[in-house]
């Protein structure tokens, strides 16, 4: 097919070489399961996941390998669970088939799964389980079945789950208890969900009736920990029987009705009950009083969001009361003023939360009587201050101020919070920090400033905070980081100064901090010149950096007189890459130089389409490398060579040609390689060789070559059971164009082997054939056989161009045929005159071409379909393979069209001399007329007139046109 014929004979070597291989693959299991990814590999002794969520499947994948231990197969459009589905799955211990529209599961369906923990089926449209549907899942533990509206459930389809904790229930449309009594009876349940369902009524007495009416076993044993009854339109909550002695979770939350009565009259009964959501619950204040009294004795949890009929103050007054009662929350009551006698009774509580409330006022001796205090949320409110009141918390150890309109922090804001371990400021109006602000903070452990107005960090950080540990001062508006700004911050490890306007750092503007392991700078408007190594010098045990989105950039990839890195001899992550700007452009040779423990760099789409092969010279550790979204075309093995440890590489989005450059780069510990979205056409097994390692590959969206040239990629990617090839089923064909669309598996390989052994014997006799033969002539006749060589294979072309393109326009007016060395002349002089002066259309090599297409093609069909061709001839041309077959061939044109398509441009002086070793060029040169660029300083304009008269010139070379000579 697409193999130029000048290489067929090299492609059959291939071909024979290819079957050899294919012998020793040899059928085997597949391992490429449609897009879905495999993490770990196939072997016996390893346990994959299986992960196909998202990928629209309509029926459960085939061909999942028997070892799997987790399957993902949620988010598809699965109807169906067949009964041979699931089949000899018996390692497999997470199920989640979750967002489907499974109606139906047929019988058995799960019989294998005989070490399954974890059956997710949420989220689906079953509406019955019968009484076999869980026939074999004898270790099942978690059940998810909620949202499946309207299901029935079968009274004893739940017998056989011995081991099961945790029953997820929610929104199936359950009307009353009784429809799920026998779930309560079983021996190991911990968990159980039944929120927003139809419940109207809970009576310990309907599930207790129903489970010993049915059951075998009399003595039933309650273990149930959690229930979960919210949203549930509750008129009646009563328990007369001791069915709960070892709950501690009781949800509540959103359920009950108007009239909704609690009756709990042994208070006993709830005794472990440690934990109480009554959060937006219907229920009169008497009610919910008498529902608190309930757990009394051994509530410690109390939440009590969003108490839309009670008054909450009361209510709080109340649970203070309860002796346990140590976290109080208390969000979205709307509340806009705290005083001291709301919390009279309170001083037991250690957190209480009033976050998302409306708080602007309290009062300075609000919170005198909490002096248990040591957690208190004040976030999402009204504040415009800190309030007065926390200098009366002395044990006081986080404290959430986020989200508030707070514009100023005063001396005394924090004066004495000596016990304050966490301090969240984000999200308010701060501009201006004091040097007094966090000098009485001396056990800060976090500070949290992000998405403030901080124009200057000042003095703030010169004093106090000897144990903060992590500062976010990300999203606030610092321009420039001085010297000694963090100066007495010795116990820092992380610093975020992401998303500001930095532009200016001092040298050692980070000395001091010989704890900091994460440095994050990205999003800021940091330069080159503001890159330099004394801006780093004193923190040398960083371990992350990330530098993404500012304005560094380098005009070339010389090697730099100052390496930013060279002091950060213990970082292991650098993170370069860029998405907003221009990008570093170049990367110099030593920019890492320094890195010598660095294990991953992040440098993708940094608009760079060269790696110096000296870059990774520094960092002999590098683990992981992302040079995704760049523009390289190809890259220089040598740049790999310096990594030899290197076990992920991603290079996805980018005009990478083909992988070629992987073959001498000895990445023999690459597994995991990601080149997706490239314009690759053809995946050599010598690449694939090259890389012992590999088990994951991802090559989707490439422009795949669809000829023999893939037919050992493919097959391999299909049967080999070490590399998982993601979606090698879905690979498309690019070229050759009427396959366009094609799948690149159905390319019928059959074709490519047929008869191997005739095409193996052909090929050698032809070869022997060939070096005797070819011996003799080159000793006696060597200029006439290089001419009949490409006389032939013109020939050949032209052939087949006569059949497919001879009725057809021309596309351009000429093809250009120049060597790359020339291509600045072709750019600067040719093309401006040629297309913007004069008009014409012309056909470039490095434009024109598609990407993808075997050159010869390419070249065929530049010539053929332009009307005269351009040979710019300059030393390098002469001596370029590529064009001197473009110049035999639109000789070839000339001479079997009878057309005059050649025009001659000499670029530089060659004297006939020199011409000699070219053969064809010199009999051309006798023959026709040419042009001569004019020598520097001369006047081009005759030089330009004279192209435009060759280029106007009718193509029969017997008709007599008057041809003179041009020079
Ligand atoms: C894989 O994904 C692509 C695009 O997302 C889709 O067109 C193709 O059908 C999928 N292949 C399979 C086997 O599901
Ligand atoms: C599927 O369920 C498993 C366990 O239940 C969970 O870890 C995983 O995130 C789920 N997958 C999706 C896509 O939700
Ligand atoms: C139970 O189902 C609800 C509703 O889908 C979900 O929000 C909750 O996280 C689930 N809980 C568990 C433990 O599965
Ligand atoms: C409460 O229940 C416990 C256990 O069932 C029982 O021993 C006790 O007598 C009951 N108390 C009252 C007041 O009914």
């Amino acid at each position: 097919m697409g193999s130029s014929p000048g290489c067929w004979f090299s492609f059959t070597v291939t071909l024979c070489f290819a079957l050899h291989c294919w012998m020793h693959v040899g059928p085997s299991a597949g391992y490429s399961l449609g897009n879905c990814t495999i993490r770990g590999s196939l072997r016996e002794s390893d346990r994959p996941k299986v992960l196909c969520y998202k990928l629209n499947y309509h029926s459960v994948p085939r061909g999942i390998p028997h070892t799997t231990k987790v399957l993902d197969i949620c988010c598809n459009k699965i109807s169906v669970i067949k009964s041979d589905d699931l089949k000899g799955l018996k390692h497999l211990k997470i199920l989640n088939v979750t967002k489907n529209l499974i109606s139906h599961v047929e019988a058995g369906a799960f019989k294998d799964l005989v070490v399954l923990e974890e059956l997710n089926l949420a989220r689906n449209r079953l509406h019955t389980i019968p009484e076999n549907f869980f026939q074999g899942l004898v270790q099942l533990s978690t059940l998810r079945l909620d949202f499946n509206y309207n299901i029935s459930l079968h009274s004893s389809a739940f017998d056989l789950l011995v081991h099961l904790k945790v029953l997820n229930l929610t929104a199936i449309h359950l009307q009353h208890i009784k429809e799920v009594a026998h779930v309560f009876r079983l021996p190991s349940l911990e968990k159980l969900y039944v929120g927003s369902n139809l419940i109207s009524s809970f009576q310990s007495k309907d599930v207790l009736n129903v489970s010993v009416k049915s059951s075998s076993v009399s003595n039933v044993s309650f273990r149930l920990q959690l229930l979960d009854l919210t949203m549930n339109p509750l008129h009646t909550f009563r328990i007369t029987e001791d069915i709960f002695p070892h709950l501690e979770i009781l949800d509540l939350s959103y359920a009950g009705n108007e009239s909704m009565v609690w009756d709990v009259q042994n208070h006993t009964f709830l005794r472990g009950v440690k934990w109480l959501n009554l959060s937006g619950i219907h229920m009169s204040k008497e009610e919910v009083e008498s529902a608190i009294q309930s757990v009394s004795s051994s509530v410690e949890n109390l939440k009590l969001y969003d108490m839309k009929q009670v008054d909450v103050t009361m209510l709080m007054n109340y649970s203070c009361q309860l002796p346990n009662l140590a976290v109080l929350r208390l969000r979205k009551n709307n509340l806009t003023s705290l005083h001291g006698h709301m919390f009279q009774n309170c001083q037991q509580i250690r957190k209480l939360d009033f976050v998302e409330n409306r708080l602007h006022n309290i009062s300075e001796t609000a919170f005198r009587p909490l002096q248990n205090l040591i957690n208190l949320l004040l976030g999402h409110n009204k504040l415009t201050k800190v309030p007065e009141a926390i200098r009366y918390l002395h044990i006081l150890d986080f404290l959430d101020l986020s989200f508030n309109n707070i514009g100023e922090l005063t001396c005394s804001d924090f004066k004495n919070m000596t016990h304050l371990t966490s301090l969240h400021l984000y999200c308010n109006h701060i501009s201006v920090l004091k040097a007094c602000v966090f000098t009485d903070l001396p056990n800060l452990k976090k500070l949290l400033l992000r998405a403030n107005k901080i124009l200057t960090i000042s003095d703030a950080f010169k004093s106090g905070l000897k144990n903060l540990q992590l500062l976010e001062l990300g999203s606030n508006k610092l321009s420039y980081i001085r010297t000694k700004d963090f100066e007495s911050l010795s116990s820092l490890n992380y610093l975020d100064l992401i998303d500001n306007q930095i532009s200016k750092i001092g040298f050692h503007a980070f000395k001091g901090l010989g704890k900091l392991s994460t440095l994050l700078l990205s999003s800021n408007k940091i330069t080159k010149s503001a890159m330099n190594r004394n801006v780093f010098s004193g923190i040398n045990h960083l371990k992350v950096l990330e530098i993404v989105s500012n304005y560094i950039s380098y005009d070339n990839t010389k090697e730099i007189p100052d390496p930013p890195f060279s002091y950060l001899n213990s970082l292991k992550y650098l993170k370069i890459a860029s998405q907003a700007h221009k990008g570093l452009r170049n990367i110099p040779s030593n920019l890492l130089q320094g890195l010598s423990s660095l294990e991953a760099v992040h440098a993708g789409n940094l608009n760079i389409d060269f790696l110096h092969e000296d870059t990774f010279k520094y960092t002999p550790k590098l683990l992981f490398l992302d040079i995704s979204k760049n523009l390289f075309t190809s890259l220089n093995p040598k740049v790999f060579q310096k990594i030899p440890r290197l076990n992920k590489l991603v290079l996805t989005k980018g005009p990478l040609h083909s992988l070629d450059f992987l073959i001498h780069a000895n990445l023999s510990r690459v597994k995991y390689l990601q080149a997706s979205r490239n314009q690759l056409g053809v995946i050599n097994e010598t690449v694939i060789q090259s890389l012992p390692s590999l088990t994951y590959l991802n090559l989707k969206d490439n422009t795949f070559t669809c000829d023999c040239s893939n037919a050992w990629f493919i097959s391999w990617a299909l049967k080999n059971n070490m590399t998982q090839v993601l979606d090698a089923n879905g690979f498309e064909c690019t070229y050759p164009s009427q396959l366009r669309g094609a799948k690149l598996i159905d390319l019928d390989t059959e074709s490519c082997t047929v008869d191997q052994g005739f095409l193996c014997f052909i090929a050698n006799t032809i070869l022997v054939l060939f070096t005797m033969c070819g011996a003799f002539f080159y000793h006696f006749l060597r200029w006439q056989v290089v001419y009949a060589y490409y006389l032939f294979l013109a020939f050949l072309y032209d052939n087949k161009h006569r059949k497919t393109q001879k009725a057809q326009s021309f596309q351009y007016d000429a093809f250009v045929s120049y060597n790359a060395q020339d291509e600045l002349w072709v750019m600067q002089e040719l093309l401006p005159q040629l297309e913007d002066e004069q008009g014409w259309k012309l056909c470039l090599h490095h434009r024109d071409f598609q990407p993808g297409r075997p050159i010869m093609d390419n070249i065929v069909d530049g010539i053929y379909g332009s009307r005269k061709t351009i040979c710019l001839i300059s030393r390098y041309y002469l001596e370029s393979e590529w064009c001197s077959r473009e110049i035999q061939l639109a000789s070839f044109r000339l001479f079997d069209e009878k057309k005059d398509v050649l025009v001659l441009v000499f670029l530089e002086d060659i004297p006939p001399r020199q011409l000699s070793p070219y053969h064809r060029m010199r009999q051309l040169v006798k023959k026709q007329t040419y042009l001569a660029w004019p020598k520097p300083g001369q006047d081009t304009r005759v030089f330009w007139c004279k192209l435009k008269q060759a280029l106007e010139m009718k193509d029969d070379p017997y008709e007599d046109h008057g041809a003179m000579p041009l020079l």
